[in-house]
C-alpha cells in the first residue's frame, strides 16, 4: 500500500543505495516492490545478480508514461511499494511524487547535496499545489561518517534538522563497505558473507533503524490523515 519515493534531482545523493536498503529491510517482513524509475536501470541490474530476495519484486519502468499504471498496480498488489527515481527533475519525478505517501529526500552534507534537496521540496511543494493534496516528505543524511563529523557536515545538517518547517530522519545512512558492495556482489546486505564484507553488525543495525523509522513516519501520516479526515 503505501508509496516511498526517493528523489533528489542531485546525482549520487545516495538514492539508489538507501531505496535499496530500504527495499530490502522491509521485504524481510512483508512483500516489496521497487520501481526502477532511473533509466540507467541500477537496480533492474542489481536484481539480474543473484541474491534477490522473493518477497522482494523489481519493476523496470521505461517512460513517463508508464509510470502512473506501475505505481497503481504495485501499491494493489504489495504492501510496500518503493520508486527510485533518476537524478534529474523530470516530470516522470512529478508523476512519483503526486502519487507517494512519502518523499524521501536523501542527501550527503554537501552544499550542492542540500541545495538541490531545497529544489526538491519546492517542486514537491509545487505539486501539492497541483494535486490539492499533502505530499509528506523528509530529508534522510547518507554516506555520512558513522564517526566524528566534519564542521562542514555538522553544518549543513544543521541547517535542515534546526528548521521546524522541514522533516528529517534521525537516522543516517552512513558510508559503509556493505551499502557499495550489495550493487558488485548483488544480493543482500543481510546475505552477505561477513569474512568478505566488513562492518556487517552495524550495517544491520543502520538498515534496521532506516526501516524503522519509515514505519513510524507511515503510521504517524496515516493518524494525521484520519484525524484530518474525522
Ligand atoms: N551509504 C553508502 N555507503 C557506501 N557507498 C555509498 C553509500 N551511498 C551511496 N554510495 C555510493 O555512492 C555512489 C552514488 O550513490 P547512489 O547511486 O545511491 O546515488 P544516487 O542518488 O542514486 O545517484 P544517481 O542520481 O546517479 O541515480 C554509488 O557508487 C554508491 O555505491
Ligand atoms: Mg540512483
Amino acid at each position: 500500500m503505501p508509496v516511498i519515493a526517493f528523489a533528489n534531482s542531485k546525482g549520487g545523493s545516495g538514492k539508489t543505495t538507501s531505496a535499496l536498503l530500504l527495499a530490502q529491510a522491509l521485504s524481510a517482513h512483508r512483500p516489496t516492490t521497487i520501481i526502477d524509475a532511473d533509466p540507467r536501470h541500477p537496480i533492474t541490474t542489481w536484481a539480474e545478480k543473484p541474491g534477490r530476495p522473493d518477497s522482494l519484486s523489481v519493476v523496470t519502468n521505461t517512460s513517463e508514461k508508464t509510470i502512473l499504471d506501475e505505481i497503481e498496480a504495485a501499491a494493489a498488489r504489495d504492501p510496500f511499494v518503493i520508486i527510485d527515481l533518476e537524478g534529474t527533475a523530470s516530470r516522470l519525478m512529478s508523476y512519483a511524487i503526486s502519487q507517494a505517501d512519502l518523499v524521501v529526500i536523501p542527501m550527503k552534507e554537501q552544499q550542492q547535496d542540500a541545495l538541490a534537496a531545497l529544489d526538491v521540496i519546492q517542486e514537491i511543494h509545487r505539486d501539492m499545489k497541483a494535486t490539492r493534496r499533502k505530499i509528506p516528505y523528509s530529508v534522510l543524511f547518507t554516506q555520512s561518517r558513522a564517526a566524528v563529523k566534519s564542521r562542514t557536515a555538522r553544518h549543513i545538517s544543521a541547517q535542515f534538522r534546526d528548521n521546524d518547517h522541514i522533516d528529517t530522519f534521525v537516522t543516517e545512512v552512513h558510508e559503509r563497505d556493505a551499502f557499495a558492495a550489495m550493487f558488485s556482489m548483488g544480493g543482500t546486505v543481510a546475505g552477505m558473507d561477513k569474512k568478505l564484507v566488513n562492518g556487517l553488525p552495524n550495517a544491520m543495525a543502520n538498515i534496521e533503524a532506516l526501516r524503522a523509522e519509515v514505519i513510524a513516519k507511515l503510521r504517524a501520516i496515516r493518524d494525521a490523515e484520519q484525524g484530518r479526515a474525522a
